[in-house]
């Protein structure tokens, strides 16, 4: 008879704070927290959709509301996660926004949203964490395959993906001794309702279902991710089960990153 395993991938006890977490990829990291038994703070810029998804993600979920590229108001939230619920063991820094523009179209003004909320706001998100984890402490960084497959169009994107995934290769270093661990976690498309309703707007309501098994198509996989499956790979990044993995960039996107 073999032992018991284990559940190495279970949250139990555990405090997390999912940026981002009102709507999207977010959200569903945030129920897949949820339900692998941790306590979960989405924080998100945007109070209606914040109050939406916490009263639909229930009573193990507190909101606050935060700009990720405020500096000061990262370190409230991160001060009343800890006043709330007593520690902060797991982070998913997983804000970002994109911008298409051609490299001779690119405005300054562009540059520094998309700069400002992929890079300063994941730093600012990683910054003041580090100090307030104890040793086991996760962070669990959302990428994109733009970093090594940026579309046409998407430079200011694929390059902001791709400095995240540099700068934690020199953060696991300077972060060596307190058993933190930093990973990124790189999703391809994923069907959410933002991308159904910007297809929509695109090109009719009737032609998202046919759009979004297209867009699927493009990975070996055949189809898009449902966000609950960046939810469980972020679990396993954030969990006792990947114990001995910090410094990677975990592609949860059908295969389309290796195949491309
Ligand atoms: N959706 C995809 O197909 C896809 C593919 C690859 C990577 N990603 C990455 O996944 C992550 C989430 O993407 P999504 O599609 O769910 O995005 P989304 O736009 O649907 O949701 C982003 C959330 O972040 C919040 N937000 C935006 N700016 C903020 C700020 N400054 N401070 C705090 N909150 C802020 C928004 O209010 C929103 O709730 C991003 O890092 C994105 O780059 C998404």
């Amino acid at each position: 008879m073999p032992a018991q395993i284990a559940n190495h991938m279970r949250l139990d006890g555990k405090v997390a704070v999912v940026t981002g977490g009102a709507q999207g990829v977010g959200l569903g990291i945030a129920q897949e927290f949820v339900d692998y038994g941790a306590t979960v703070v989405i924080a998100d810029i945007n109070e209606a959709t914040l109050k939406e998804a916490g009263a639909v993600l229930g009573p193990n979920v507190t909101t606050a509301v935060v700009d990720v590229t405020n500096l000061d108001q990262v370190r409230a939230m991160y001060a009343d996660t800890i006043a709330t619920h007593g520690r902060l063991d797991a982070v998913v820094a997983n804000v970002g926004a994109g911008d298409s523009n051609g490299v001779q179209s690119i405005t300054e003004k562009q540059f520094d949203f998309v700069f400002g909320v992929n890079v300063k706001g994941v730093l600012f998100t990683v910054q003041p964490a580090i100090d307030l984890m104890k040793d086991g402490g996760t962070i669990v960084i959302i990428g994109s395959t733009a970093s090594i497959q940026p579309p046409t169009g998407m430079s200011l994107y694929g390059g902001a993906k791709a400095a995240l995934r540099n700068m934690v290769r020199a953060w696991i270093q300077e972060v060596r001794g307190t058993g933190i661990r930093i990973n990124v976690l790189s999703p391809g498309a994923v069907d959410t309702p933002s991308l159904r309703s910007a297809l929509a707007d695109a090109s009719g309501a009737d032609q998202v279902d046919a759009l979004v098994t297209k867009m699927g198509e493009g990975n070996p996989l055949g189809r898009l991710a449902r966000p609950r499956e960046l939810g469980t790979a972020a679990v396993f990044l954030a969990s006792e089960a990947s114990s001995f993995i910090t410094g990677v960039e975990l592609f949860a996107d059908g295969g389309m990153a290796q195949t491309g």
